[in-house]
Parts: C-alpha cells; sequence; structure tokens
C-alpha cells in the first residue's frame, strides 16, 4: 500500500469511529463552526495544534507558518485574523511558537536559504538584533535558540497588538485576549510566555485614532 493510501484508511476508520461514539457527529459540526480560540502556530509537522491541546474539530481555528510569525504584509495571515477576530469573534489568540524550531535556529545561522527563505527568517533576524545583547550573554548555542524562540513569540504577540483588526475589536468588544506559547518538542508541554489582555497598552506610535 502506497503511505498515502494509509492516509485514506485511517480517515475512514477515523469516520466511522467518531460516528460510533455520536452519530450526529458530522451532522452538527457540517453546520456551523464557533471556535473559541484562533491559534497561530509553526507548519513543524510535530506541533499539530488540536492535538497537543485535547481539542477536536470546531474548536480551534488554524494558521500555521513557518516559525509562527506576524508578518504585517501576509495577506494570508491577516485574511485569516480578520476572519477569526471580525466573524467568528474568536475570545482569544494563541501564537505558538516551539522550543526547537527550525526556522528559528536557521535565522540564527548565516547559511543561505535562497530568495524567499532569507526574506522570511529575514524577520526573525530582526528579532534576534533587537535583544542581542540578552541572547550573545548565553554560551549555549541550543539554550540561545530556545531563548529566541520566547522572544520571538513575544514580538509576533506584541505585533498582533499592533493591527488595525485587534485594536478595532478591542475598541468593539472588549475582546480577544492575545497569548503566547511555547511548546517543548522533548516533553509535549506548553509553556506560557505572555499574555496581553484586551485594552492592554499599545505603543501610540502603532495605535489608531479609533482606538483613542
Ligand atoms: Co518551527
Amino acid at each position: 500500500m502506497k503511505s498515502y493510501e494509509q492516509l485514506l484508511n485511517a480517515n475512514k476508520e477515523w469516520a466511522a469511529n467518531k460516528l460510533l461514539i455520536n452519530p450526529r457527529y458530522f451532522k452538527s459540526l457540517a453546520k456551523v463552526q464557533t471556535p473559541e480560540f484562533l491559534w497561530i502556530g509553526c507548519s513543524d509537522s510535530r506541533v499539530p495544534a488540536n492535538e497537543i491541546t485535547g481539542t477536536e474539530p470546531g474548536e480551534i481555528f488554524v494558521h500555521r507558518n513557518i516559525a509562527n510569525l506576524v508578518v504585517h504584509t501576509d495577506v494570508n495571515l491577516l485574511s485569516v485574523l480578520e476572519y477569526a477576530v471580525v466573524h467568528l469573534k474568536v475570545k482569544h489568540v494563541i501564537v505558538c511558537g516551539h522550543y526547537g524550531c527550525g526556522g528559528v535556529k536557521a535565522a540564527m545561522s548565516n547559511g543561505d536559504f535562497n530568495q524567499v527563505l532569507n526574506m522570511w527568517l529575514r524577520v526573525i533576524k530582526d528579532v534576534y538584533r533587537n535583544n542581542r545583547e540578552a541572547l550573545d550573554a548565553i554560551t549555549d548555542l541550543d539554550r540561545r535558540a530556545d531563548k529566541l524562540v520566547e522572544l520571538n513569540v513575544k514580538e509576533q504577540v506584541e505585533k498582533l497588538c499592533k493591527t488595525s483588526i485587534i485594536q478595532n475589536a478591542w475598541k468593539d468588544r472588549q475582546g480577544p485576549d492575545i497569548h503566547g506559547w511555547a511548546y517543548g518538542l522533548k516533553d509535549g508541554i506548553i509553556n506560557p510566555i505572555i499574555e496581553i489582555k484586551a485594552g492592554s497598552y499599545v505603543d501610540p506610535l502603532y495605535k489608531y485614532d479609533f482606538a483613542e
């Protein structure tokens, strides 16, 4: 059997099992989705949002990219954010990085990963530059990378607060709260790094006048 055929077979088994437990499982899910969470995570195959949080289909709206970046010109990310915040009215936005992130390690190196990846990883190099002293002080390279994972999560969370999408929602409905987490590949545990409640302080430079 081909590897992708195994996926299709496993899918049939999974669907049958769901129906065994609840014959209306797919009927009720197909009607509407009302997730409470937007997840912005790394594309890394070892960090599946639903599995590591014990959630089911319908509970988390998901966007994933390399190293869980919030790039303010990324139409894909912004579309997902706008849909989740404005239409689904999620209560929480979670940026979840992970220790041992290949994207973060690559950004710490001087490797040339060709034009597109270089451009993407450059965003993480900027996080490094802004925290150079603290990071350079950590001599162990794995520990330094893990610290950069945490600082990167923090930076992406702060960038979310700088969007008009989030500032508008904070004004209109006092939500969502923004969370930054880091997942451990080695122990499966999520480490909360930062939490920003709706309506929190935003650097005046990035604050839109409607939010005054
Ligand atoms: Co990663």
